[in-house]
């Protein structure tokens, strides 16, 4: 049932409540004051008689004069008198006509009230002279009371009329926003999020329009970075696919040419018993056997980081930064590690060894430093990683790369944050806060290689 009409049912069931606690109340008061009122005509007509007769002792004609008593209760309310006796006078009480029809009989059983009788005996002069007979008739009180129980029913009838009236109306008008922020809900979960909700509302539901336009605002935004990403993947993909293609063609497939060569000039010349020349070309075979294993190494090394499995963080980012100074060695290189930072995991610890990669190796590619530092540091369920330059720093406006996007994403997609302070002429730093505690779910987020 909606929440209109539910609302109008309450309202209904609170006005049918009342009106049978009234009826109920108005019930037992009517009954009282019809069967008070009876009593006390009675008593009151019972009282007339007697003090009458009384008066009547030495009346010269009684009989008369008693036709006359009965006689003057004719149009009396309450009560019908009769004269038993000689002259069988009745004085019958007068009827009011009903504003509202005719007293349901069902109203005249529910007040209850039953006519009652007296008999007042007559003697005059030690002469008896039959007896007065009375009796109630409720038909008018119980008139009156259904005049004002039908009176008291008009109010509270247009009361609750208007009040149902005025509930259906504004619940109707108040829930119509409800509904157009239903249907905009449905949008935005159809991926339509460019939905907002606009008009003027009541405050609380502005709130609502508002909070609903924020979401959908930063659905819209998130979507669009999403999309962003996907296609820099893509992207990135491509790229390490060609250049690792490049390097397997370029740096793999000569010595795999040359060893071809050379394993048929050695069969040929053994199997010709020239073992001298052979040996030659068996030599040649293991000396180009080296520069493809190196080779094969670091574009493994440009897979996965070299030594973060076997020999753990430290190991992986010493190797790292050896592998630079290899090819700069004016440049110093200082490297601290707390304590606490190995057994982090596979993907935290390819996490933070991509970061330093990558800003070793912008630093070298952009920064000309004399002195690069790396810190990581394990501070509670946090681990810190920082990475400072004393080179140029970053000149404005600088040409975006992928790499910095990259690590940010990869920090992201565990919790963390990335941040960058760049001072021209002074250096550069690159930071990262990683929780230690980062969610099983991300852990698909595969460790990509980024070039040294
Ligand atoms: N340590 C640094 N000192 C000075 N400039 C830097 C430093 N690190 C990054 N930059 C600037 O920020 C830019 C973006 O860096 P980013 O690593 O994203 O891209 P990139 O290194 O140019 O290319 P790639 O996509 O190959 O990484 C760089 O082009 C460079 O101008
Ligand atoms: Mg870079």
């Amino acid at each position: 049932m909606s929440l209109r009409f539910r609302l109008i049912g309450l309202v209904c069931l609170a006005l049918v409540v009342s009106l049978a606690l009234g009826g109920a109340t108005a019930w037992v008061n009517a009954s009282r004051s019809v069967r008070t009122e009876m009593r006390s005509a009675l008593l009151v007509g019972r009282q007339t008689i007697e003090s009458a007769i009384e008066r009547l002792q030495e009346a010269s004609d009684p009989s008369r004069d008693l036709e006359e008593l009965v006689a003057s209760f004719e149009g009396n309310r309450h009560l019908q008198v009769r004269f038993i006796g000689e002259a069988q006078a009745v004085a019958a009480p007068v009827a009011e006509s009903p504003r509202f029809g005719a007293v349901p009989r069902w109203f005249v059983r529910v007040i209850g009230v039953v006519p009652i009788t007296d008999r007042v005996p007559i003697t005059i002069g030690g002469h008896d002279y039959g007896a007065i007979a009375l009796e109630t008739d409720p038909h008018n009180e119980i008139l009156e009371v259904w005049n004002e129980f039908t009176d008291s029913l008009v109010t509270p009838a247009v009361f609750s009329s208007l009040t149902i009236l005025l509930i259906y109306l504004f619940v109707g008008r108040a829930l119509r926003p409800l509904e157009a922020l239903a249907e905009a809900l449905e949008q935005v979960g159809d991926g339509r999020y460019r939905t907002r909700i606009g008009g003027r509302l009541a405050p609380e539901l502005a709130r609502l329009r508002d909070s609903f336009n924020r979401m959908a605002a930063r659905l819209a935004s998130a979507d669009m970075e999403n999309k962003r990403l996907n296609e820099q993947l893509l992207t990135l993909q491509e790229q390490e696919r060609s250049e690792l293609a490049r390097d397997l063609h370029d740096e793999v497939s000569p010595f795999l040419f040359a060893i071809n060569i050379d394993a048929a000039s050695a069969s040929r010349m053994l199997r010709e018993g020239r073992v001298t020349e052979a040996r030659n070309h068996v030599q040649s075979i293991a000396d180009a056997v080296r520069p493809m294993q190196r080779q094969v190494r670091s574009m493994l090394g440009r897979l996965r980081p070299v030594g973060l499995d076997e020999f753990g963080l430290r190991e992986a980012i010493e190797n790292m930064i050896a592998f630079w100074r290899r090819r700069r060695p004016e440049i110093r290189y200082q490297l601290g590690i707390s304590a606490g930072c190995e057994g982090l995991g596979e993907l935290m610890g390819g996490t933070i060894c991509r970061v330093v990669q990558e800003a070793l190796s912008n630093a070298i590619r952009h920064a000309r430093p004399t002195l690069i530092t790396v810190s990581i540091d394990r501070q509670g369920e946090e681990v810190w990683v920082g990475i400072t330059d004393d080179g140029r720093g970053m000149s404005e406006p600088s040409r975006p790369g992928y790499g910095l996007v990259g690590i940010g994403e990869r920090v992201r997609a565990l919790g963390g944050r990335l941040s960058f302070s760049n001072k021209p002429g002074e250096g550069f730093a690159v930071a990262a806060v990683l929780p230690c505690s980062c969610r099983r779910e991300v852990a698909c987020v595969s460790v990509q290689a980024m070039e040294p």
